[in-house]
């Protein structure tokens, strides 16, 4: 009798001591998702439990289960469309076994319950625009393509929005202009709601606003052990922290509802092309622009240079922003008096036609991409310098077929910094001490596989040179936007040791047998670079 009674006083103290209990049933969690696993003759005798056994029987699984509409197999079109609405070619080489398409929160869960019984690997894919190599495509693998889950909804008081990870900004900005709201995202059209918003995510309207995760007021977040949790500030605070900047270490978000702002229609915005003679004056600008932020937050922008080619040579973009229908704000003032543009896209359009211009100069499915970034202080020399060594270094990879090669650089502005602070922080080991900053990507593009090596060695030599500068000048910073990082950066070691160890320990507490370190193994994990150090 005792003895009966203890063991089931050990049974609850173990289900209540943490949030996953170490004798976790996958089988029984299966059955409470409506799933028998029994019946599944392949899942209940895995005697080999190879990588191809697991993954083989996990798509026959999903099969049976949701119906062959939801899950797509090498021979099919609809496996092909979704491998070529991948943005980069090195993430279209990546082969899942079958690519899977919940239509809701629970049959996520149980894909991902399946991917552990039978020890399968999975990734997740929102938009689809991770540079990195596997962040949102698994070889042999289940690949959960969101594309199934598409619901937007508007609260009635138009303060916040909610939306699942199948959309693009640019379907977001459409379905919200007939209420005149919008939200915080994306400036290109076809990037997704969910690596963007897990990551950071950098917006025209981020100095008013602040980024992308610190405007998200709840996650609808499917775990390890597959239930559903609702995480906001009250509920679950913990992971409502990890979750702003902690990419897919946590879980995955099946829904985000966010903060939504009234707009007008329409706002200014677009992109000036420059010759080398103007870079000394667009340099000028940007800084005082970046400086100057807390004067009207209204203001956004993106200085770029790069290879126009053998005719052009050096050339500079600058995309320029005002969340206003207003052509000449006076905090663009210097900006708009630089004369001589080559070319002038600028003029007031809604936000949706304005993602969908800036997409057509910045994708490019199908070729091979990189990402490379890194932090200093905002610094008119040092912007300079970094200018001036990339195009020291270009020499080295102008011959590569098809190359596009370009350093941006952006300003995480003050009130950006400012606002990370709202709703109890965000991971990203930023505070307003810090600013203004100057995050900088170099982001390549190119046509063959040989030239892998030198182009990320290319990045990697300019970003040391430049960080290099900055450490000389006291104004080197450790962050890394997660958003741009290349796989041999550590983006959650540059949110700091303090702020990784917290974060490990929140892995540790909802994820305790490490399921989205190893076998959701793509992107950013909580330890090390994706793919070590270059060499
Ligand atoms: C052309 C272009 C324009 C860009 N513009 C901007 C910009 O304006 N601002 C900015 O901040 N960044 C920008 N970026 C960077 C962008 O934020 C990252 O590339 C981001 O990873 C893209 O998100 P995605 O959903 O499209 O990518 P995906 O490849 O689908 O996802 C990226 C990662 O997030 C994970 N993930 C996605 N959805 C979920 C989910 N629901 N739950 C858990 N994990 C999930 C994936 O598993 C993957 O590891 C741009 C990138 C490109 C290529
Ligand atoms: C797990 O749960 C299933 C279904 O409820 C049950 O048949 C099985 O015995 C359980 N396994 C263990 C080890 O408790
Ligand atoms: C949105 O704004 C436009 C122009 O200001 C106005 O005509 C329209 O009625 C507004 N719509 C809503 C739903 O408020
Ligand atoms: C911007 O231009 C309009 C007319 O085109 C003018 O009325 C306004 O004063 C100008 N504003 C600034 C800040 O220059």
């Amino acid at each position: 009798m005792r003895t009966a009674a203890f063991a089931t006083l050990l049974a609850a103290g173990g289900l209540s001591q943490g949030f996953e209990p170490t004798d976790f049933n996958i089988t029984a969690a299966l059955l409470e998702n409506g799933v028998d696993a029994s019946v599944f003759p392949k899942l209940s005798s895995l005697e080999e439990r190879s990588f191809s056994n697991g993954c083989r029987a996990t798509c026959n699984s999903l099969r049976l289960i949701f119906g062959d509409d939801q899950v797509d197999t090498q021979q099919e079109p609809a496996y092909k469309a979704f491998i070529n609405n991948l943005w980069s070619a090195q993430q279209q080489e990546i082969a899942p076994r079958c690519v899977f398409k919940p239509r809701d929160a629970r049959a996520v869960s149980t894909s991902i319950l399946l991917s552990r019984l039978t020890q399968c690997p999975f990734a997740a894919k929102s938009g689809g625009h991770s540079a990195v190599p596997g962040g949102s495509n698994i070889m042999g693998g289940v690949t959960i393509n969101f594309e199934g889950m598409t619901k937007i909804s508007v609260s009635r008081d138009k303060k916040t929005v909610s939306f699942q990870p199948g959309h693009t900004w640019y379907d977001i900005y459409t379905a919200l202009e007939k209420y005149n709201v919008t939200v915080v995202g994306g400036r290109v059209a076809s990037v997704g709601v969910g690596g963007l918003t897990l990551g950071g995510g950098i917006s025209y309207f981020s100095s008013m606003y602040g980024l992308a995760c610190d405007n998200v007021l709840s996650y609808e977040l499917v775990t390890a052990s597959g239930r559903i949790l609702t995480v906001s500030e009250k509920s679950r605070a913990d992971l409502y922290w990890a979750l702003r900047g902690g990419g897919n270490n946590f879980g995955l978000v099946t829904q985000f509802t966010v903060a939504a702002f009234p707009r007008e229609p329409t706002m200014w915005g677009g992109m000036r092309t420059y010759m080398a003679t103007e870079f000394p004056a667009l340099i000028k600008a940007y800084y005082n622009l970046g400086i100057n932020a807390k004067q009207d937050g209204k203001a956004h922008q993106i200085l770029s240079f790069g290879y126009g080619g053998p005719q052009l040579g050096q050339v500079a973009q600058v995309e320029l922003e005002y969340a206003d229908p207003m052509a000449n704000a006076s905090i663009l003032g210097e900006y708009n008096a630089i004369q001589g543009a080559l070319a002038d896209q600028t003029a007031i359009r809604s936000l949706t036609e304005l993602t969908a211009l800036l997409d057509s100069s910045a994708t490019g499915n199908g070729l091979r991409q990189s990402f490379w970034t890194w932090t200093v202080k905002l610094d008119e020399s040092l912007a300079t310098a970094a200018k001036d060594i990339f195009f020291e270094e270009l020499p080295a990879i102008v011959d590569a077929e098809g190359i596009l090669p370009a350093i941006s650089l952006q300003v995480i502005t003050e009130p950006i910094l400012e606002l990370m602070a709202q709703r109890g922080g965000n991971a990203l080991g930023l505070s307003a001490q810090d600013g203004p900053l100057m995050s900088l990507l170099i982001a390549c593009r190119w046509i063959q596989s040989a030239d892998d090596g030198r182009i990320n060695k290319f990045s990697d030599k300019v970003k040391n040179r430049v960080l290099a500068a900055a450490a000389a000048k006291g104004k080197a910073s450790p962050y890394l936007y997660m958003n741009y990082a290349s796989p041999w950066q550590d983006a959650v070691a540059g949110y700091g040791a303090a702020n990784k160890a917290k974060l490990k320990s929140i892995s540790k507490k909802y994820d305790p047998r490490g399921v989205f370190q190893k076998l959701q193994p793509g992107y950013f994990k909580l330890d090390g670079a994706p793919r070590g150090r270059l060499v």
